[in-house]
Order: structure tokens, then C-alpha cells, then sequence
């Protein structure tokens, strides 16, 4: 049980022939909410791809719940537990909110926080009140909410949330930030990728900090508060 939920060490990823990760590594400790954070370009959502399988090349150990997921294909993966929200956010947007939300249906797991579409409500009350809508006829936030809910709708241990704060109203933020904290209170382990410092200190135990692919920082979130110079150098704020 010691063994944290998520491990990465020596991660090198590529696009063709760009080399884009170098020696990356993290971790992910049981119900711990950590923060990917770095500017536009930096890596963040290579690192969350080449986590998940979805990257042609990569290198490197990937640990998951203590088995090596590093050579299995996306949907392996998956279905040992891990959920991923990309920062595109797709939702299917023929199918309304309910059939969206079945189509992440997963078997519950043991020591995994389980979701139905009636808790999921609940912790997305505009979601519950259009339950018959098409995915195409809700605004960018309510899609965000339904892509996080389908994900969870899989009964993850671990979900990798790609800058859930990124183009959202403020009072989706807001409710992006409480959810974070709702679904941590559940035990549910979280990585988060993210720009705004203000956003993942709201949620965030600890952060690592990208750059050109590589890791310049990692410490606690209060600690990258603190550390001007990480912020001057890697973050925009
Ligand atoms: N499909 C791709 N093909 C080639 N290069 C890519 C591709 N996707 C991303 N890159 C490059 O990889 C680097 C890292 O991109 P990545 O999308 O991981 O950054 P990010 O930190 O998620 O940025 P953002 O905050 O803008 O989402 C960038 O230099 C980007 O141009
Ligand atoms: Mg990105």
C-alpha cells in the first residue's frame, strides 16, 4: 500500500523526430492532488499523453498502482483505472448528457471511489438540470464538467485533468476548483496540468514545474508560492 499511485521516471517523449520530454519524472502519492504547471509549449499535455499510452514514442518507467503500464496501448490502461480529461474536451455532442455519461460506464473498483450519474449531479448541479441535452447545445463549461463526469463515470483511482481552468468562466473555475477538492475529500488521486499558480494552490499539494520539457521545480504548492524566482522564470505570473 506504501507504493504511490503514479511514478514516472526517465520519461522521454517525441513527436516524430522532435524530442519533446527529457528525463521527466513525478509522482503521484494515494488521494494526492499535485500540479503540472508550466507555460504554453512546455509539456504538459505530452506529459499527460505519453502517461496515458497515447504517444507513438516515448521512454522511460511509468508505474501505475505498482505495475509497469509503460508498453500498454491507451485503453489497457485505462481500464486498470486511470482516467484522462484532454484539454480539448470532447464531448459527443449528438448524445445527450445521460448517453455521454454511459458511454464511460466502467465496473466499479475496489478502493476506488464509485460514481453514478445521480452523485455526479450533485456535484454538477447544472449537469442534473439538463440531463435530455445534446452534448452540441452546452456551453464550453458544462462540457468540461460532462467530459470530467464521463471520466469518472469509469471509477478511476487516479484521473489526469488536462488545465480543467483553461477557457472556463470564472464561476466555472470556481466550481472546477470545489469539485477538485470534492473529488480529493472522495480519495480519489489527481494530476492536474495548469498555468494559473492561483488556481493550483487552491487545489494542489505539491507542484512540479516544466520547461522545455524538462522538470525545473518540484516542491510543495506552498513552496512554489513562495519561490519567486520559479515563478519569474517558468510560470506567467
Ligand atoms: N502533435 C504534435 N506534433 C509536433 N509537436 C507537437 C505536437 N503537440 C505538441 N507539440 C510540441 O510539443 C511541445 C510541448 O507541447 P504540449 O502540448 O505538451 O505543451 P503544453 O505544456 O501542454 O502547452 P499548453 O499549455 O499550450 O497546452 C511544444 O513545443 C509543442 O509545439
Ligand atoms: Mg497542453
Amino acid at each position: 500500500m506504501s507504493e504511490p499511485m503514479l511514478k514516472v521516471s526517465g520519461l522521454n517523449a517525441f513527436y516524430g523526430r522532435a524530442h519533446i520530454l527529457f528525463d521527466v519524472g513525478l509522482e503521484v502519492g494515494r488521494g494526492e492532488v499535485v500540479a503540472l504547471m508550466g507555460r504554453n509549449g512546455a509539456g504538459k499535455s505530452t506529459t499527460m499523453k505519453a502517461v496515458m499510452g497515447l504517444l507513438p514514442r516515448r521512454q522511460g518507467e511509468v508505474n501505475f498502482r505498482g505495475q509497469n503500464i509503460a508498453a500498454l496501448p491507451p485503453y489497457r490502461i485505462a481500464r486498470m483505472g486511470m482516467g484522462f480529461v484532454p484539454e480539448d474536451r470532447r464531448v459527443f455532442a449528438d448524445l445527450t448528457v445521460m448517453e455521454n455519461l454511459d458511454t464511460g460506464r466502467q465496473p466499479p473498483r475496489e478502493g476506488a471511489p464509485q460514481w453514478t450519474p445521480e452523485k455526479l449531479f450533485r456535484l454538477f448541479p447544472n449537469l442534473g438540470e439538463m440531463p435530455q441535452r445534446p452534448g452540441g447545445q452546452m456551453s464550453g463549461g458544462e462540457q468540461q464538467m460532462l467530459t470530467v463526469s464521463r471520466t469518472l463515470m469509469g471509477n478511476p483511482y487516479l484521473v489526469l485533468l488536462d488545465e480543467p481552468s483553461e477557457g472556463v468562466a470564472p464561476v466555472i473555475v470556481e466550481q472546477m476548483a470545489n469539485m477538485i477538492l470534492e473529488l480529493k475529500r472522495e480519495g480519489l488521486s489527481i494530476l492536474l496540468s495548469e498555468q494559473n499558480l492561483h488556481f493550483a494552490e487552491l487545489v494542489s499539494d505539491r507542484a512540479y514545474v516544466l520547461e522545455k520539457g524538462q522538470i525545473r521545480f518540484s516542491g510543495t504548492i506552498g513552496e512554489l508560492a513562495q519561490n519567486e524566482t520559479v515563478r519569474r522564470a517558468y510560470l506567467s505570473v
